[in-house]
């Protein structure tokens, strides 16, 4: 039986902290006007000719064989038990949980304390998610972000695991934020190099370096750092990427769940409430660590909600926080370069409601050349989809928003609510396909479309790329960007794929037509596409497998096919777990998967604590997975 005693993930937090307006009966929701085969029809007369949404259309113009050969595995049934499965002739094993040493000082984790806070920077942190894997040298890195804790599983000694000291503060600090460490495949499969040079972890307070427009801005200014340009720490590190000369890009989530006021008079200043930042948190760091008193430090949650870049070459180089990419819940960053060498980098905010961005740069890339200025200097720009199958990146400049360029990097969403940009199903990863001019975002869900506006007041209608009301399955939208050039400003667009349950619903909630009863999911949220150009998608949804989600199982991994449309279900979790984070090794015969939130007996057994873990993936031939 799965332990319900653990905590609540961070989007099960988040739904209790954001209730809808008023509680809509299911059956009660206006019917979403079209059949789900007249719904396909528009999207279909909508789209553009080379995309069309579906399988339906395209496999038979395609052999079932051949599109099926993509795929170089045999699709897995649901699961609903607390193991990980992968298809015949593939085999897992873990990499890396939570609690494990990175450095030969800390012990080997103490499932009865949840470890100490003298090594608990020391050891590979809690929740893994988005992750990147460099090769340096003859070494292989990972890069991996540490989303947020599970309190009752940190603090196990604890009543209802919550924080009663500065030093359980510390301890939950630091086993957040950023791991990079050193792999090495030896003939008992992969494992961390232990004390390796360049494994680092970076916390909650770690100093970094804030650049670009809103650098030094009174904004961001504190009585610890009053030229408002160094900070301590990065938090809430969701999705990930990584950029063409070597670095990783680090994505600031829901920071706004950081911060609290012990002052109950304080006055919260206005713009929080477009970012969520309210007198209570979710761990009260208020109580015990100053810095994250809103009462005493109003412009610290100004500080977050950015992208940062970390050298993992550099143990010591200061992380760089790029102001330039926007504020707002950072769910990770897909980079490509333009034809004429400009760095395009796609980010979207996963909020209900809120938008899809892109960045440019007004420099090129050109490699081994100065990269210092790419992610500093540039466009950023917010997405605005047309129900004709159009769309256009609107530029967030001081004569389209009437904002100046400092506060569009500090409150983006609203510069965004200015230029009339299209309120999303709650963006989260962003791909970018590598054989093909395209990008890809996950919609995962949204119960408030339709029903309520987004914090800013901007209307939520059921259309174009979100169609459906009080939305619960998620899509997939993609754009191909005009000229063939990631940098243009217009698009077209369709939906790759939107998840429903035909066992359930006969309407749009049936999903699109590739969706079928062997590979139902809900909530897609990780996204990838590996160097042949198969897409993978990872959820984080319910998996009761009960109601609307019969059918669905535990979260899973799929992956896509974009030219025939065809899913699949290669892996599924353990119950209770999110399926985030995908990376290879540099021979791409190995494939980390994270699993994130797991509750018990994962993986250690009855009786231990779940720990969140990174799992490495290989086929027993030995072939390429990606
Ligand atoms: Fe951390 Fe939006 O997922
Ligand atoms: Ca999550
Ligand atoms: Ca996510
Ligand atoms: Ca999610």
């Amino acid at each position: 039986m799965r332990d319900e005693t653990y905590d609540l993930s961070w989007d099960e937090w988040d739904e209790l902290q954001s209730p809808r307006s008023e509680e809509t009966d299911f059956d009660e929701v206006v019917e979403v006007a079209l059949s789900r085969r007249g719904f396909l029809s528009g999207v279909l007369a909508f789209g553009s000719g080379a995309a069309v949404m579906g399988t339906g259309t395209l496999l038979s113009t395609t052999s079932a064989e051949a599109a099926a050969s993509r795929f170089g595995f045999k699709p897995i049934p649901i699961q609903t038990d607390f193991a990980v499965h992968v298809p015949e002739g593939y085999s897992w094993d873990v990499l890396v949980r939570w609690g494990d040493p990175l450095f030969s000082d800390a012990p080997e984790l103490d499932h009865t304390t949840g470890g100490d806070v003298a090594h608990s920077d020391r050891i590979f942190g809690e929740n893994t998610d988005g992750m990147e894997l460099f090769t340096i040298g003859s070494r292989q890195v990972i890069a991996v972000n540490h989303e947020y804790v599970n309190t009752k599983v940190n603090l196990p000694q604890n009543e209802d695991g919550k924080v009663a000291s500065a030093d359980n503060v510390l301890k939950l600090q630091n086993l957040q934020g950023v791991a990079v460490f050193e792999v090495a495949e030896g003939e008992n499969g992969w494992s961390v190099v232990v004390d390796s040079p360049l494994n680092r972890r970076i916390t909650h307070n770690t100093p970094m370096t804030i650049a670009g427009p809103a650098a030094g801005h009174p904004l961001l200014q504190t009585p610890d750092d009053p030229s408002g340009t160094e900070v301590l720490g990065t938090m809430n590190n969701c999705g990930a990427g990584k950029t063409p000369w070597g670095t990783y890009l680090t994505c600031e989530e829901n920071f706004n769940g950081y911060f609290g006021s012990t002052d109950e008079a304080f006055e919260l200043p206005e713009d929080f409430a477009r970012y969520g930042i309210k007198s209570e948190s979710r761990y009260n760091y208020e109580g015990y660590d100053a810095r994250f008193d809103l009462s005493k430090n109003p412009n610290e949650p100004r500080r977050f909600g950015y992208i940062v870049e970390i050298d993992p070459t550099d143990p010591e180089a200061k992380p760089i926080k790029h102001t330039a990419l926007g504020r707002f819940k950072h769910e990770n960053a897909a980079t490509v370069i333009a034809p004429d060498g400009r760095v395009v980098v796609y980010m979207g905010d996963d909020e209900r409601g809120e938008f899809m961005y892109k960045y440019v740069s007004n420099g090129v890339y050109t490699p081994g050349g100065e990269t210092s200025s790419l992610l500093g200097d540039g466009q950023l720009y917010v997405a605005k989809f047309e129900v004709d199958g159009t769309g256009r990146w609107i530029p967030l400049t001081p004569a389209t928003t009437g904002m100046g360029e400092a506060e569009i990097a500090i409150f983006s969403r609203m510069a965004g609510s200015k230029v009339g940009a299209t309120t999303m199903d709650r963006p989260e990863w962003v791909a970018v396909n590598p054989v093909s001019v395209e990008g890809y975002c996950c919609l995962t869900n949204n119960k408030n479309r339709g029903i309520k506006t987004n914090a800013g007041g901007d209307e939520t209608p059921a259309k174009g790329p979100n169609p459906r009301e009080a939305n619960k399955y998620g899509q997939i939208v993609r754009w191909f960007p005009a000229d063939e050039d990631h940098a243009s400003e217009d698009f077209t667009w369709d939906l790759y794929v939107m998840a429903g349950n035909p066992k359930v619903h006969s309407d749009a909630y049936a999903g699109s037509a590739n969706i079928n009863e062997g590979n139902l999911f809900n909530s897609p949220d990780g996204m990838m596409f590996d160097s042949t150009g198969l897409v993978w998608i990872q959820t984080d949804g319910n998996d009761d497998n009960e109601g609307e989600f019969e059918g669905m199982g535990n979260n899973q991994m799929l992956a896509g096919d974009p030219v025939t449309g065809q899913i699949e279900r290669f892996l599924t979790g353990p119950n209770g777990s999110e399926v985030t984070g995908l990376t290879w090794s540099a021979d791409k015969r190995t494939m980390f998967v994270g699993i994130q939130h797991p509750s018990a007996p994962f993986p250690d057994g009855e009786g231990k604590l779940p720990r969140s873990a990174i799992v490495a993936i290989k086929r027993d031939d030995g072939a390429m997975v990606g």
